[in-house]
Parts: structure tokens; C-alpha cells; sequence
């Protein structure tokens, strides 16, 4: 098990350290403490942690990476060969001195606070930290790769109360975003209103819209900076013919007609382009895959298309892992056996990167 070395510097560690300690673990590392064994921190790394504090003296030895979180600017920086970590506290100096070794600085986040804490005093959440950890230990194969992602599903209104929307929770999309942002590519992540977070990284910007009609001008407006993209969103395929800017009242009838149009496929419309990046479209289907899929790559002119038979056990919407047959120009179809999403879509980015490249 990889070993990482976290070394908290001030007296907001007392909040920050057990989750950190939890979510590395939860990540597969094993995880030492750093703490003077006379401090009252030390006794409560003691009980909040269940682990004994290592007091480190001098060079640092046997770790993988080193997470400073959080720290002071005046925190002495450790002699380590491998990645350190940085969070350092907003407003308490002017960034981490620097060292030797590679130092990777975790701004706070900029749309929350954390525990609370306004403007000066703020600093990078545990999963923040966390997620840079495992991103300075990950091989960055995608480096330099700009990929446009969709997901989740889009939400096209009727009045100020209702809506037509989909079962997608954005799992797919985000483990897509999450395992290529890893690996050190920059995502545009396109998303619709979701249930799955938005995952914690620098190299990820997230980009929230609502309907097809915002996803389609949003993805227009990042195609000329990828050079991948991945539209793994669930459009809806219909949206209302007219908002209703007052809720729609009953009426005495037992039925209602709402009358709805198509909205713009923006997948079609990104293979039409005359500059398209390398396109990866998906498609959910409950019968006739192979056919399908075959259809929608020619029809909307994808490189890559990525099917899944929704009425499978383990895949499609809200399950944690899917299964996928990915079919490419060259008739070739490549089956991605069941497994976590997370799973799925890195054995995708790979045969991603590996045609993308050559195309
Ligand atoms: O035709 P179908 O909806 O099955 O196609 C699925 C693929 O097309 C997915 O990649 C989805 O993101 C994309 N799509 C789109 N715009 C639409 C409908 C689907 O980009 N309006």
C-alpha cells in the first residue's frame, strides 16, 4: 500500500485531519501522522484518528507524497524527494517557501467556504486535497488533452414549476471527468443539473447549464479548445413548444396535452463541423444495440460510439458500474466488461488516447 505522509500545521487541522486521514485511506493509501508527541495534537490524532503521530526529525523517508494540509506559510517545509502538497491557509502570509522538491500549491476553493470560515482563513477542502494527492501520483498520460465532456441530464421547462428531464444522474460523465482529469487532462465538464457532484480538481472546469438549448451554445463555444469530445449527457430528446411564463392551471379536464418539439442534437451538430475535435458520442439503448449504435456513429458522424443496453443488470442510469461496447469508423466494436464506472471510463480514456492520437 502506498504510503503518504500528512503533516498538519496549525490549529485548523483539528477539523481538517480525520477526514483527510479517512478519504486517503478510503483511496487505498496508508497514512501517517505527523505531530510533536507532546502536543495536545498528537493525543487527538491519537483518538480521532486511531493512529499513533510520527514526529519526523529532518529528511523524509519511505513516503510516496507528502500532504501539508493545512498549513502556514511559515510551516518548515519537509526534505522530501517526492511530491509535496500544499494547502496553505488564506491571509496567514504569502504562499509555501519554496524547496527542493516538486511543490504542488492547493488554492481554497473559490464558490465555497470551508467550515464556515470567510475570505481570509480559508483553505483547501480534504477533498481537495485528497484528490491532488492521487492526481501527483498518477501517471499523466492525458497531458495536454482538452476534452469537452457532457453529462447528467438537461431540464427543459414548462412553467416556473414543472419540467420534462430524464433519470440520468451524471455517474457516467463525472467518473469520465474525475479518472481524465487524474490522468492530466483539462476538462470542460458540460453538465446539466445532476445528482453526482462535480469532482474535486484543478482540471476540471465545470460549466452548469440547464436545457439542450444552453448545453448545445456551451459546447459551441469549448469545441475550439478541445480536441476531444465526449458528449456522454442525457438530452432530452423534447422540450415544451412554449414556456408558460404562469404555472399551467388544471382546468376541469382529465386530460392535458403539452405540445412538445425536438430539441437541437448536439452531438449531430458537432460532427458537422468543419474543425471537429475527435468525437465520442453515447448511446443508452434497451434493444437492437449493435444496429443502433452502428446507426448514430455513421449518422452523426462520430469517431467513437459508446453503447449501453440500459435494461441490463449493473448498467445504465444510477447504477455505480456499466458495461459498454464501443464502436468505431472501422466497423470494429470493443466490449468494456462490466465494472464501476470510474473503471469503465479509464479503460475508455485509454482507447481514447490511443486512436485520438492517431487520428
Ligand atoms: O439519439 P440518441 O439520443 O440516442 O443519441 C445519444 C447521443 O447523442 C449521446 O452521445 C447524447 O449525448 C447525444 N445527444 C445530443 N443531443 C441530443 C440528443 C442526444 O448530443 N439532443
Amino acid at each position: 500500500m502506498p504510503s503518504v505522509l500528512l503533516i498538519p500545521s496549525t490549529a485548523a487541522a483539528f477539523l481538517h485531519t480525520p477526514k483527510t486521514v479517512a478519504l486517503l485511506q478510503d483511496a487505498g493509501y496508508s497514512v501517517a501522522v505527523a505531530a510533536e508527541k507532546d502536543s495536545p495534537f498528537a493525543e487527538y490524532i491519537r483518538v480521532a484518528t486511531n493512529h499513533e503521530p510520527v514526529s519526523i526529525n529532518g529528511r523524509i523517508r519511505g513516503y510516496k507524497a507528502v500532504l501539508m494540509a493545512p498549513c502556514t506559510p511559515d510551516a518548515p517545509l519537509p526534505e522530501a524527494t517526492c511530491p509535496i502538497i500544499a494547502a496553505p491557509i488564506v491571509g496567514c502570509g504569502d504562499g509555501v517557501p519554496s524547496s527542493k522538491g516538486k511543490i504542488i500549491t492547493l488554492p481554497p476553493p473559490q464558490e465555497a467556504v470551508s467550515y464556515g470560515l470567510l475570505g481570509k482563513g480559508r483553505v483547501a477542502t480534504p477533498e481537495q486535497c485528497v484528490e491532488a494527492v492521487i492526481t501527483a501520483l498518477t501517471k499523466q498520460d492525458l497531458a495536454g488533452m482538452d476534452i469537452l465532456l457532457t453529462a447528467g441530464p438537461t431540464i427543459e421547462d414548462a412553467d416556473p414549476a414543472r419540467f420534462i428531464s430524464n433519470r440520468s444522474t451524471g455517474k457516467m460523465g463525472t467518473a469520465i471527468a474525475k479518472m481524465a482529469a487524474r490522468r492530466g487532462a483539462h476538462v470542460y465538464l458540460i453538465h446539466g443539473p445532476m445528482q453526482a457532484a462535480v469532482p474535486f480538481s484543478s482540471n476540471i472546469e465545470a460549466i452548469p447549464v440547464r436545457s439542450a438549448q444552453e448545453m448545445l451554445e456551451a459546447v459551441l463555444a469549448t469545441v475550439p479548445k478541445s480536441n476531444v469530445a465526449i458528449l456522454c449527457a442525457a438530452v432530452a430528446d423534447f422540450a415544451p413548444v412554449q414556456y408558460s411564463e404562469e404555472k399551467i392551471k388544471k382546468g376541469k379536464s382529465q386530460f392535458f396535452t403539452l405540445q412538445m418539439r425536438r430539441t437541437p442534437d448536439i452531438l449531430a451538430t458537432v460532427g458537422a463541423l468543419p474543425n471537429k475535435p475527435f468525437l465520442v458520442g453515447f448511446a443508452a439503448e434497451s434493444n437492437d444495440l449493435a444496429a443502433n449504435a452502428t446507426d448514430k456513429l455513421v449518422r452523426k458522424n462520430c469517431d467513437m460510439l459508446c453503447a449501453n443496453d440500459i435494461t441490463a443488470p449493473g448498467c445504465g442510469f444510477a447504477t455505480a458500474t456499466n458495461r459498454l461496447l464501443v464502436f468505431q469508423r472501422n466497423g470494429s466494436c470493443i466490449e468494456i466488461p462490466l465494472a464501476t464506472k470510474e473503471h469503465v471510463a479509464n479503460t475508455l480514456l485509454t482507447l481514447i488516447s490511443k486512436l485520438a492520437i492517431r487520428n
